[in-house]
């Protein structure tokens, strides 16, 4: 039998070129090994405790949903749901808290960055924290075990999340017997981190994003404000500036090649600017066509995420049935 991967995107942001090639490409290339069955999916549930305007969350859930079809995802080959149409996820989240220690979750980064905030601004540890920011990774552990998850593809930040899972299976497998598959995550170490135009990390908490299906237009003007050094048009460059390193991504092995030997022999950083936004225009275009495609067409991105939730919840069922007998509910 396949074994399952799963991995999740919260709709909290236009999707930036950062999240398409730390977290969104991999996961498309992983769904093509035909060992695996996969189950990819909108986290807007972990969402709420970011997003609390209703138009914004609906908004961010399309453009998420439409960039995973843009960028290659096979709805017939990939399970591929809203997270709130599943409702299963909130029952396994409530039997999972019955198993999970508050030390555990006490440990959790993203909590602990909320306390320093709050400390920080000379307020009670508690304050910037709500439970759903609390209880988060009981939820992303109820997203996991509940279909049986082998593997959990994400970007290193995600890898305390994975473990804490793994830590919840476990205690429940000890407590009641074996339900769920103990999950391990599996963190692209080659994956390359994407940097912004001011050379910092590119995250939505920098400001400096560039949107995945931004226009032709806004892509010239961000290309021309990729910070550079100020050596003279003919002087040799670095290859390691921010205008090669994401050039690099975007090339193929050849034309990475031939780009490093101008940078040697000297190019403006015009000129390194101009075949930048050539090559990024000249992949991003076929992608930025279907996801306008389906942005217009959303009708259709809502049959295709019914039909994945209700193919997901032919699994979810069956596993909250075994931890619901399990625990002695039925
Ligand atoms: P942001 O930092 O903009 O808030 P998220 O935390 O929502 O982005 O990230 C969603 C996914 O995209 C994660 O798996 C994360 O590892 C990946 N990701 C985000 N930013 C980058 C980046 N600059 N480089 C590589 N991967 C990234
Ligand atoms: N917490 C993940 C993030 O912030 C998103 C997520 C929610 C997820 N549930 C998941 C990722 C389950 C993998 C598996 O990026």
């Amino acid at each position: 039998m396949n074994k399952i991967a799963l991995t999740g995107i919260k709709p909290t942001g236009t999707p930036h070129i950062g999240n398409y090639f730390g977290a969104i490409k991999p996961a498309i290339n992983l769904s093509k090994n035909p060992e695996l069955d996969c189950y990819y999916f909108i986290a807007d549930y972990h969402a709420l405790n970011a997003i609390k305007d209703k138009e914004q969350l609906k908004q961010y859930t399309r453009e998420v949903a439409c960039t995973w079809l843009a960028c290659g995802l096979d709805p017939k080959k990939i399970v591929f749901y809203k997270q709130s149409q599943v409702q299963e996820v909130t029952e396994l989240n409530w039997l999972l808290s019955n198993v999970t220690s508050k030390g555990l979750m006490n440990r959790a980064h993203a909590y602990k960055a909320m306390v320093e905030k709050s400390l920080e601004n000379g307020d009670d540890p508690d304050a910037l924290v709500n439970m759903g920011l609390y209880n988060y990774p009981i939820l992303m552990a109820a997203d996991i075990l509940l279909f049986n998850t082998k593997f959990v593809p994400v970007g290193l930040d995600q890898k305390q999340h994975v473990e804490m899972a793994r830590d919840i299976a476990k205690a429940f497998n000890k407590r009641y017997g074996y339900t769920f598959v103990v999950p391990e995550e599996l963190i692209q170490e080659d994956v390359a981190t994407i940097y912004g135009a001011d050379g910092r990390k590119m995250s939505k908490s920098y400001g400096n994003t560039l949107p995945l299906f931004c226009s032709e237009q806004e892509l010239k003007k961000w290309v021309s404000a990729i910070k550079t050094d100020s050596s003279l048009p003919a002087e040799p460059k670095s290859t390691d500036c921010t205008v090669f390193k994401i050039y690099k991504l975007f090339a193929s092995n050849e034309q990475a090649d031939l780009m490093a030997e101008k940078y040697q022999k000297g190019i403006s950083w015009a000129d390194a600017k101009a075949e930048l936004f050539n090559l990024m225009n000249s992949v991003l275009s076929p992608m930025r066509e279907k996801y306008n495609y389906y942005i217009n067409n959303y009708d259709e991105v809502e049959k295709i995420l019914a039909d994945g939730s209700k193919r997901a919840k032919v699994i979810a069922k069956e596993t909250i049935k075994r931890a619901r007998a399990n625990m002695g509910l039925d």
